[in-house]
């Protein structure tokens, strides 16, 4: 099993251990093990945005105008370039994961007329599903949700299967399930949706910046994902859409903007909407969330999501071994694949008293994982930004306290969990 002497030798033999300096790190006793939920803060941010408040927006107020109004289609090339296998003209960076999902997904039921049926599993992202509910009692649609609790969650062919047929409109699952940790297989379930005359919308913001994602080489219709988590672009900042460039001339995005119409200055009277990805945008860019995505996301460029991947993969293989080791004789239980190919940078664990676990770690050990309801553990490595020995450490500390069993006394008040 990997000793500490191990996690330091791993961390020396990093070709990515230099990265872990370019982010702010106010306390280096805390083991953060929640970049799955919000990443770090690369200190490369710090000066785009001053730079930005004082040369940009100060010097040139609306002026700037002339330089940044491209900006969500450049940002979105680059956040294809460096995560998504997407060429360029394909991805948008713009509103919120939430916005970019219900839009692709109207525009895909949209462009399967007559069909009524849409399709989404239980383990899917509150949002999604939601949003799903909604448009299901807007259109008059059918919404199946599949109940995958069993397996880690995975959809497999056999499993998805017996649902489709030829009044299926539109299929959506997370490319890993926020709670499980589990990958799905992306090209596979594509393909399978397809051969039913369907379309696929994927939400990768787990996925995003910690797999190596190929839209292209896939044959994905759309995903969406967020920039905050594994992609370290800030609280809040923008989220990406990624529209096939085969499907762009059949797809009707509602909420028609300002910002799709050919000739937008000239003001005119109708709506036609614009060729290529800005005939999706609605209306004006955040900047500062921009270039916070720019400098994250070049980042992610340099280290190469192919390098980051195997690190997410070696981060939790080791993470499965001292939780076999250590933490499965004390009662937690391993929600996770095994399988490396199967997940992405966490993995989750159970435990009957997860949430006052989770919370004491965090107050009194300076480990932060994160704590899904009713009983699930997440522990994250953000390939770029954790170390393999913070991972060591923040499981030998788990380790700990639960033996102690000094959490019995926490309380787990506490608005965001
Ligand atoms: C899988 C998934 N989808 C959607 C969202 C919602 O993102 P937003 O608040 O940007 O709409 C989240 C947020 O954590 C998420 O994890």
């Amino acid at each position: 099993m990997t000793s500490r002497a191990d996690a330091l030798a791993l961390d020396a033999a990093d070709p990515l251990a230099g990265f872990r300096d370019k982010f702010v790190i106010t306390d280096p006793d805390t083991c953060y093990l929640d970049g799955n939920s919000l990443g770090r803060l690369p200190k490369a941010t710090i000066e785009t945005v001053n730079d930005f408040l004082i040369n940009g927006w100060a010097a040139k107020v609306v002026d700037g105008w002339a330089d940044w109004i491209d900006m969500a289609e450049s940002v979105g090339d680059l956040i294809g370039r460096a995560t998504l296998g997407a060429a360029a003209g394909q991805v948008l960076a713009m509103d919120t994961t939430s916005v970019n999902f219900y839009r692709a997904c109207r525009a895909a039921i949209t462009a399967r007329p007559g069909r009524k049926t849409i399709i989404t599993d239980e383990a899917n992202f509150p949002t999604d599903r939601y949003i799903m509910q909604g448009i299901a009692d807007e259109l008059g649609l059918t919404l199946v949700t599949i109940q995958n609790e069993l397996d880690a969650e995975l959809i497999t062919p056999e499993l998805l299967t017996p649902y489709l047929n030829d009044d299926v409109a539109l299929v959506t699952f997370s490319v890993i399930a926020y709670r499980s940790g589990a990958l799905q297989d992306v090209p596979t379930i594509t393909k399978l949706v397809h051969d039913h005359g369907a379309l696929v919308v994927w939400d990768a913001s787990h996925a995003v910046g910690a797999v190596d994602l190929r839209c292209d080489e896939w044959n994905v219709d759309l995903m969406v994902g967020c920039t905050y988590k594994y992609c370290n672009s800030g609280p809040g900042s923008p989220a990406w859409v990624y529209i096939a460039k085969r499907l762009q001339p059949e797809l009707d995005f509602p909420i028609h903007g300002w910002f799709a119409q050919r000739n937008q200055f000239e003001m005119g009277s109708q709506f036609e909407q614009i060729d290529g990805m800005r005939g999706f945008q609605i209306a004006s860019p955040s900047i500062i969330g921009l270039l916070s995505i720019e400098s994250a996301f070049t980042m992610i460029e340099d280290a190469r999501i192919s390098n980051i991947s195997a690190k997410a993969s070696r981060g939790t293989d080791m993470m499965i071994e001292l939780f076999d080791e250590w933490l499965a004789p004390l009662g937690y239980t391993l929600v996770t694949p095994r399988d490396a190919q199967r997940r992405g940078g966490h993995i989750t664990i159970h435990h009957p008293d997860a949430a006052q676990i989770a919370r004491g770690l965090r107050i009194h050990k300076n480990v932060i994982p994160d704590y899904r309801e009713p009983s699930s553990i997440r522990v994250a490595i953000s390939p770029l930004a954790t170390s393999y020995v913070e991972v060591w450490d923040g499981f030998e500390r788990i380790r700990d306290y639960t033996m102690s069993g000094e959490y019995k006394t926490v309380s787990t008040d506490s608005k965001v969990t």
